[in-house]
C-alpha cells in the first residue's frame, strides 16, 4: 500500500524539504492493518513563483507545480484549480509547510490536511506567530501540528512541543530553535496522524537544520 501526499508552500520550503528527506518513499507498519506501508511525496505545490521552494524542488527531483494565486479572481477559484491539480495525481493527503494563503472550506472539505504553526497553540495564531511569542510574558514558544479546518490555525492538535526561552537569547536566536524543533517535530507528527510506525531502518526523523 502507498500513500500520496503533496506538501503546499509559499517561500523558504526549508520544512518541505525535510519532509521529503526525512519520509518520501519511506516504509512504515500501519499501525492498525499492521501491513507494510510506503509514503510517497507525490507533487508539491506553491502558490508564489518567487519563492526559492522551487530551487530546492529542482535540487530534490520532486515535482512542483506553480500556481500564482493572483491569476484567480477568488480564493474559491484558486482552490478549485489546486483541488484539480491535486486530484490529477491522486493525492490522499496534504501538508502544508509554510502555505500562506487561507483555504476556503471547498478545499478544507475535499482533503484531509495538516499544518505546522511555530507557536503553542492556541496561544499566537497568525502569521507572527514566532514574534509574538518571543514578546510574550511566557518562558515558552512552542511548535504545533494539527489538521486543519475552517478556522485558521484552529484545527485539532496532532502533536505540539514547548520550546524554553534562554534568558538574554535574541530572537534569531529563538527563531532558528523553533525552526530546528519543526524539522523534528512535524515527520513524527505527520506519521502519528497517518497511523503509521517507523520500521526499524526508517530515517524519519530530522536531519538537521535547513
Ligand atoms: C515555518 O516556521 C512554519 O511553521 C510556518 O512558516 C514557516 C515556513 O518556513 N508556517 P519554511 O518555508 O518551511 O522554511
Amino acid at each position: 500500500m502507498q500513500i500520496q501526499c503533496a506538501i503546499l508552500f509559499s517561500g523558504n520550503g526549508s520544512n518541505m524539504q525535510n519532509l521529503i528527506e526525512s519520509l518520501h518513499n519511506q516504509t512504515f507498519t500501519h499501525s492498525r492493518t499492521h501491513k507494510e506501508c510506503s509514503l510517497h511525496i507525490a507533487l508539491t505545490l506553491c502558490n508564489n513563483p518567487n519563492a526559492y521552494g522551487i530551487t530546492r524542488t529542482k535540487n530534490l527531483h520532486t515535482p512542483c507545480v506553480v500556481l500564482p494565486h493572483r491569476d484567480y479572481d477568488s480564493r474559491e477559484d484558486f482552490d478549485k484549480q489546486m483541488i484539480a491539480t491535486l486530484r490529477s495525481y491522486k493525492i490522499e493527503y496534504v501538508i502544508l509547510a509554510g502555505f500562506m494563503r487561507i483555504l476556503t472550506p471547498l478545499f478544507t472539505n475535499t482533503f484531509r490536511t495538516i499544518n505546522i504553526h511555530p507557536s503553542f497553540l492556541p496561544e499566537h495564531k497568525g502569521a507572527n506567530a514566532i514574534k509574538d511569542s518571543f514578546y510574550a510574558p511566557q518562558n515558552y514558544g512552542g511548535v504545533s501540528v494539527h489538521w486543519v479546518n475552517e478556522e485558521l490555525d484552529g484545527g485539532e492538535i496532532i502533536l505540539q512541543e514547548k520550546l524554553e526561552k534562554i534568558p538574554n537569547e535574541s530572537l534569531e536566536g529563538f527563531e532558528s530553535r523553533i525552526h530546528a524543533l519543526e524539522y523534528t517535530l512535524y515527520p513524527k507528527a505527520i506519521l502519528k496522524a497517518l497511523h503509521l510506525l517507523p520500521q526499524e531502518s526508517s530515517p524519519h526523523t530530522s536531519k538537521g537544520c535547513k
